[in-house]
C-alpha cells in the first residue's frame, strides 16, 4: 500500500489527513492552536506551537493508523497564508509570527506602494496589512533590531517544511500572498523585495505546489515508522490547497468558503488582477494556473460574535432563523468586525447594525448577520466579474456551509447554484495530501484534483431574487455613510 499525508497549519489548529493512492481518507487527527492578541488589531502565534501541534497531530495519526502512516510516500503542506516568520542566521525564530488577520501595518502599506509605485502591477494586488511585505516594513520601523537580525522570512507552512526537511522552500500560491512575488512570472520580484529593504537571499527557493520541495528527515521518518523515502510537495496556501481538495483547478471552477474568514475563490487560466475591487490575484498550487479570491475577514466569526453576545449557540441561532424565514429581514448588518479586504480594503472599517426596532431580537439579528455575510460574498462576485471573470461552478466548504439556509441566501444573491459535497472535509489538509500524492507519483494534477461526490445542489430562490436585489442595494449604500461618520 502507498499512502500520502496532508498537513494544514491553520489558525485554530493543525490537521493531518492520510489518504490512499485512490484519494480515499484513511485517517485524520487534529491538534489545537490559539492566537495571541497582545494589542488591538494584532494577531500573533509562536511558531514553536505550530511545530508542537504538527508533531502532536502526526503522532496521534501514527498511533491510530500505524499501517497507513508507515506507508506514507509523499507529504503535502497547506497553511494559513501571509504570516511572517522571521529567522536569524542560526535559524532561530526572532519574534512571534505576525498573522494574516493582523492589521497593524496599515500605514506601511501606503509606504510600500510609495517606495515601489509599480507594486500593484507586479504583485497584482493592493498592499493590504494582511499580506507579508507590509508586516516586514512595520518590523523594520518599530523593531529595527529584529529586522537587522532577519536572515530568512518564511510563511507558516514553509517554516514547518524547514523543520520537516531542513530546506528553505516555498511554492507559488502562498508566495503570491507575500506581495514579494511577480505573480505573472511566478518568481520573486527584486523590486518589491527592495521596497521593504530585503533581497532574494531573505526568501526561500520556489517550486510549484505539486512539485517535490525536499525529503522528510530520517529522524522524523523513524519517529512515525515510515519505511521508504518520503517526498514533501510544495503544497499550497490554505485556499489554493482547499481548491485542489474540492477540484477547483480548471478555469471558472470555484468555491465559497464560510469559515472564520469567508472566501469566494475561482480558478483562472491566466493572471487576472483587479486591484480596484481589492480582488486577490494569486498563483494556483498547480503549474500554469492562477486564481482570484475575494476575501471577507469575518464570516462565521460574525455569527460567533453575535452568538456569544446573546448567549446562544451559533447553530441554534441559524436553526431559529430557518424556522421563521420568509425572505429578507428588516435589519441590515455590515460584517466588518475586524476591517475588510474585498471590496473595501479597509483595516479600520467596523461592523454595523442598521434598521433596529423594538421588534429586533436575537433571531432577527442573526438573520441580518447571515444576510450581511451573503451580501459580502455578493460584493466579491461583483468585483471578480469586474475583473472579467465568470464563475461557472461553485462548491460550498467550511463550517458555515452546514446551514442550508445560509447557502440558499448566498445562492439567491449570487444567482447561481451552489453544490454541497457528500460528507467529508475538503479543507486544506485533504488538498495538500493530493499534492503530496502528485509530487510522489508524478500523476496529472487535474486528474487527481477531481470534484468530490455532490450530495445536493442549493438553487437560488427565484421568488426572493428581486427582494434581495433591493436589500443588497441598501446594504451597499450604507458603507460610504458609515465610513464618513467614522472619520
Ligand atoms: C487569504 C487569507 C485567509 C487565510 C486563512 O488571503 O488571509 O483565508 O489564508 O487561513
Amino acid at each position: 500500500m502507498s499512502a500520502y499525508l496532508g498537513l494544514d497549519i491553520g489558525t485554530s489548529g493543525v490537521k493531518a489527513v492520510v489518504i490512499d493512492s485512490e484519494g480515499a481518507v484513511l485517517g485524520e487527527a487534529t491538534a489545537p492552536l490559539s492566537v495571541s492578541r497582545p494589542r488591538p488589531g494584532w494577531s500573533e502565534q509562536d511558531p514553536a506551537h505550530w511545530w508542537d501541534a504538527v508533531l502532536g497531530a502526526i503522532d496521534t495519526l501514527a498511533r491510530d493508523r500505524p499501517e497507513a502512516v508507515a506507508s506514507v510516500e509523499g507529504i503535502g503542506l497547506s497553511g494559513q497564508m501571509h504570516g511572517a516568520t522571521l529567522l536569524d542566521k542560526d535559524n532561530a525564530v526572532i519574534r512571534p509570527a505576525i498573522l494574516w488577520n493582523d492589521v497593524r501595518s496599515d500605514v506601511e502599506c501606503a509606504e510600500l506602494e510609495a517606495n515601489e509605485p509599480r507594486s500593484r502591477d507586479i504583485s497584482g494586488n493592493i498592499a493590504m496589512p494582511g499580506f507579508t511585505a507590509p508586516k516586514l516594513l512595520w518590523v523594520k520601523k518599530h523593531e529595527p533590531e529584529h529586522f537587522a537580525r532577519t536572515a530568512k522570512v518564511l510563511l507558516p507552512k514553509d517554516y514547518v517544511r524547514f523543520l520537516l526537511t531542513g530546506g528553505f522552500v516555498s511554492e507559488m500560491s502562498d508566495a503570491a500572498g507575500t506581495l514579494w512575488l511577480d505573480v505573472k512570472k511566478r518568481d520573486w520580484s527584486d523590486a518589491l523585495l527592495a521596497a521593504t529593504g530585503l533581497a532574494r537571499a531573505h526568501m526561500p527557493d520556489l517550486v510549484e505546489g505539486s512539485a517535490v520541495s525536499g525529503t522528510l528527515k530520517d529522524e522524523l521518518k523513524a519517529r512515525w515508522g515510515m519505511r521508504g523515502e518520503v517526498v514533501v510537495a510544495g503544497g499550497g496556501g490554505d485556499n489554493a490547497a482547499s481548491a485542489c481538495g474540492i477540484g477547483a483547478v480548471s478555469p471558472g471552477e470555484g468555491f465559497v468558503s464560510l469559515g472564520t474568514s469567508g472566501v469566494l475563490f475561482v480558478s483562472n487560466e491566466k493572471f487576472r488582477p483587479n486591484t480596484e475591487g481589492a480582488v486577490h490575484a494569486f498563483c494556483h498550487a498547480i503549474p500554469e494556473t492562477w486564481h482570484q479570491m475575494g476575501v471577507i475577514l469575518s464570516a462565521t466569526d460574525s455569527l460567533n460574535w453575535l452568538a456569544k453576545l446573546v448567549g446562544q449557540d451559533p447553530a441554534a441561532l441559524t436553526g431559529a432563523v430557518a424556522k421563521e424565514y420568509s425572505g429578507p429581514g428588516e435589519e441590515i448588518f455590515l460584517p466588518y468586525l475586524s476591517g475588510e479586504r474585498t471590496p473595501h480594503n479597509s483595516a479600520h472599517a467596523r461592523g454595523s447594525f442598521v434598521g433596529l426596532s423594538h421588534l429586533s431580537d436575537a433571531r432577527t439579528m442573526a438573520q441580518a448577520v447571515m444576510e450581511g455575510v451573503a451580501f459580502a460574498v455578493r460584493d466579491c462576485q461583483r468585483v471578480l466579474s469586474d475583473a472579467g471573470t465568470t464563475i461557472e461552478t461553485l462548491i460550498a466548504v467550511g463550517g458555515g456551509s452546514r446551514s442550508e439556509l445560509w447557502l440558499e441566501m448566498i445562492a439567491t444573491n449570487l444567482k447561481m447554484e451552489i453544490a454541497v459535497p457528500e460528507a467529508g472535509d475538503f479543507g486544506g489538509a485533504f488538498g495538500a495530501a493530493r499534492l503530496g500524492l502528485i509530487a510522489a507519483t508524478g500523476a496529472d494534477p487535474r486528474t487527481v484534483c477531481a470534484n468530490p461526490k455532490i450530495a445536493r445542489t442549493i438553487a437560488p430562490r427565484a421568488d426572493l431574487i428581486a427582494a434581495y436585489d433591493e436589500h443588497y442595494q441598501r446594504y451597499r449604500a450604507l458603507y460610504p455613510g458609515i465610513e464618513e461618520a467614522r472619520t
